[in-house]
């Protein structure tokens, strides 16, 4: 549930909000809950889960201020609400998603891994990044990509591509150490000369970005 609180906490007020992906849908119930968005749509690929989340706010549903969706991404969204939430699932899924579909007005994006693809697919597109920020819940690290299909251009170098905008003084920071670190005890193994020169020169890449020696 901490995860949840504060991937919520990147959610801000809109009329019309989409859970792509909702399962238990508890980030719509923060939503509709706290009057943060005026209706709302939750869907999910599997039949199963999206039941989770129709039970979940049921009294929303009833009322008609919430939509469930049994599809695949955004697929039977045709029109794009005007705050989409992506969260828990692969970067190679939400990219897939994206896709096949459209860049939302406004999203906040939360893949489980694969960060950098998801960042270069949006920049390839042409949206733009407002927030790419990382948390901490439970002892794991969370990436968190806010922005909209059309916003500035912001400058990716390969060092942000990679880790994004994080606080470096704060979770990136310990984000990036506990990388290093695991990457160090990997080192310890029986390596290839040439697995072995990639994990070093992965290790100087993020030392080089958390000491400020290259932005
Ligand atoms: C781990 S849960 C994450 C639930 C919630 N969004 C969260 O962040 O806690 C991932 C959910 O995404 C759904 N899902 C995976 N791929 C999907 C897709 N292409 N379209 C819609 N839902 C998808 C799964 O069925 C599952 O319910």
């Amino acid at each position: 549930m901490d995860r949840i609180k504060k991937l919520c906490g990147y959610l801000s007020p809109c009329k019309t909000f989409a859970d792509v992906g909702c399962d238990h849908g508890y980030c719509t119930l923060y939503m509709l809950r706290n009057n943060l968005c005026e209706s709302a749509i939750v869907s999910d690929v599997s039949g199963k889960c999206l039941k989770k989340a129709e039970r979940v706010l049921e009294k929303y549903v009833r009322s008609g201020k919430c939509t469930p969706v049994c599809c695949y991404g955004l697929e039977k969204i045709e029109k794009s609400p005007e705050l989409v939430l992506i969260a828990g699932m692969g970067g190679e899924e939400i990219v897939s998603i994206l896709k096949s579909a459209y860049i939302p007005e406004n999203f906040v994006l939360q893949p489980m891994r694969n960060v950098r693809e998801v960042r270069r697919y949006l920049l390839d597109s042409g949206a733009g990044i407002i927030r790419d920020d990382v948390f901490e819940s439970g002892g794991k690290y969370y990436f968190v990509i806010c922005g909209n299909k059309r916003g500035n251009k912001n400058t990716y170098t390969p060092a942000r591509l990679e880790f994004g905008y994080g606080d470096l003084n704060g979770a990136l920071g310990d984000f990036l150490k506990e990388s290093i670190q695991k990457k160090r005890e990997y080192l310890t193994r029986n390596l290839s000369a040439e697995h072995r020169a990639e994990i070093t020169g992965s290790i100087k890449f993020t030392e080089e970005f958390l000491n400020g020696e290259i932005e």
